[in-house]
């Protein structure tokens, strides 16, 4: 698996580090308030896990399943919901978690699927930000960290469903996803 990866982007110390710092951030934010977090599945797992456990205000998780990229490393630009959440967003505080905003065309559509469940506030933190491919009008309000124009995979996200399982965050090496196509 690590002879696929081109580069370390960024290290197991320097996620951990930064989740902290994330945490603390958003405790502030919503302190005296109780958020519900929608963790967008499957790349957003292994950050949400970490994430949760540096936010020391009252919390409950929920997921959402969209439609991905399948086994390519181009977004389709169409979403559909396939696993919805299962309980009432009426007047509550939510924040989004995700693996990384690439065109943004998927924040856009959750962001705009949760509010007219009729939360109070809906936010978004994104572990990775790449945001020179940004095509749809949408910021996220917690970034981790801002990543060049590459395939990435580790700490969550995958390609073609593998690497999800990488302490860090890596590079693909392009004659893994070329040989795809
Ligand atoms: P967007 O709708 O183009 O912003 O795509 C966002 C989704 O595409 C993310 O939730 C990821 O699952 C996936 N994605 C975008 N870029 C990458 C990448 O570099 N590596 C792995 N998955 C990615
Ligand atoms: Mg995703």
């Amino acid at each position: 698996m690590i002879h696929d990866i081109k580069k370390v982007l960024i290290m197991k110390e320097d996620i951990a580090a930064r989740i902290q710092e994330l945490g603390q951030e958003i405790t502030k934010k919503y302190r005296g308030k109780e958020l519900v977090i929608v963790g967008v599945l499957k790349g957003s797992f292994i950050f949400m896990a970490d994430l949760v456990r540096a936010i020391e205000i009252p919390l409950q998780v929920e997921f959402v399943e969209l439609s991905s990229y399948g086994m390519g490393t181009e977004s389709s630009g169409t979403i559909t919901v396939r696993k919805d959440i299962s309980r009432d967003l009426k007047g509550e505080e939510v924040l989004i978690v995700e693996d990384i905003i690439d065109t943004g065309h998927t924040m856009a559509f959750l962001k705009e699927h949760l509010e007219q469940k009729g939360a109070a506030s809906v936010s978004i933190c994104a572990f990775l930000d790449k945001a020179q491919r940004r095509e749809a009008k949408i910021k996220a309000d917690y970034v981790g960290f801002s990543v060049p124009n590459e395939f990435i995979v580790g700490y969550g996200l995958d390609y073609g469903e593998k690497y999800r399982n990488l302490p860090y965050v890596g590079v693909l090496k392009e004659e893994i996803y070329q040989k795809g196509k």
